[in-house]
């Protein structure tokens, strides 16, 4: 397929990579874009080969928001009847394999939580994150009040939401929104490597693991256990399990099959 606001491409067959490509208006996520970066997502979930995908932008910007040009004229009707961000936002909600963010410069507003609808952000040390939407009359509207004070707590989502400032990446860093900074040129080997050691493991217990973490979230800890032993149990009717475990009592390396 080809897109006109994002690039797409395999590495060694088994990544999935995504670039939001809008350089002029710094990937600002306009319908379009979004539209693209949901149907680029699926494709790669119900490809087999791929077990885990990177999305990232360029190096000046992530992505610097929803686009405001765009979204200056609508109207309340517009977007209630439009069901404006569930309708496209939303679909990297119900990708099942893991989604890495890669992020170098801004990450403002639906970029920063776009970043944080991914399973994880890995950022370059030029990275800054922020939710300024109170600059502009309104306040963050695709999950940003939600996930920031979960992944940073309430203080530094507040400070945020509140004041817009940005914060840049050892702050993020510290406080927990990334998993992991490193210098810019290092930024995609770095997002790449974790993705093709992702790839590399069981699918099935790969998406077991990001079911399980993201109930941590949605459950209180009994359930979320319980949730979690249900699915331990699961895996052992897996031939993934006995590959694995065998590998390591015969001191070799596991080849998973994903079944
Ligand atoms: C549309 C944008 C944009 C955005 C930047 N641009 N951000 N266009 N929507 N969110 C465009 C600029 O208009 C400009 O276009 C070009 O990108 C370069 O930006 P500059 O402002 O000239 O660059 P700079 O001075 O370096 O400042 C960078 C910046 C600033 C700090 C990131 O652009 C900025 O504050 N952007 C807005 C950030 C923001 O408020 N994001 C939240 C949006 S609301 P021209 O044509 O002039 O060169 C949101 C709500 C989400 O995200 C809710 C869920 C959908």
């Amino acid at each position: 397929m080809s897109y006109e606001n994002i690039e797409v491409r395999t590495e060694a067959g088994k990544v999935g990579i995504v670039t939001l490509n809008r350089p002029k208006a710094l990937n600002a996520l306009n319908d379009a874009l979004m539209t693209e970066l949901g149907d680029a997502l699926k494709a790669f979930d119900a490809d087999p080969a791929i077990g885990c995908i990177v999305v990232t932008g360029s190096e000046r910007a992530f992505a610097a928001g929803a686009d405001i040009g765009a979204m200056a004229s609508y109207s309340f009707t517009d977007v209630y009847k439009g069901d404006y961000i569930t309708r496209n936002w939303e679909t990297i909600r119900s990708v099942r394999k893991p989604v890495i963010a890669a992020v170098s410069g801004f990450a403002l507003g639906g970029g920063c939580e776009l970043a944080m609808m991914c399973d994880f952000i890995i950022a370059a040390d030029n990275a800054r994150f922020g939710q300024p939407e109170i600059k502009l009359g309104v306040i963050p509207g695709a999950g940003g009040t939600q996930r920031l004070p979960r992944a940073v707590g309430k203080a530094k989502a507040m400070d945020m939401a509140l004041t817009g400032r940005m914060m840049d990446a050892a702050e993020a860093e510290r406080s927990g929104l990334v998993s992991r900074v490193v210098p810019y040129d290092k930024l995609m080997d770095e997002a790449l490597g974790a993705a093709l050691v992702i790839a590399d493991f069981s699918q099935v217990a790969v998406m077991a693991a990001k079911e399980s973490v993201n109930r941590a979230f949605e459950s209180g800890l009994s359930d979320g256990v319980m949730f979690e032993r249900r699915l331990f149990h699961a895996l052992f009717a897996t031939a993934d399990q006995k590959e694995g475990m065998d590998a390591f009592v015969n001191k070799r390396k596991a080849a998973f099959k994903h079944e």
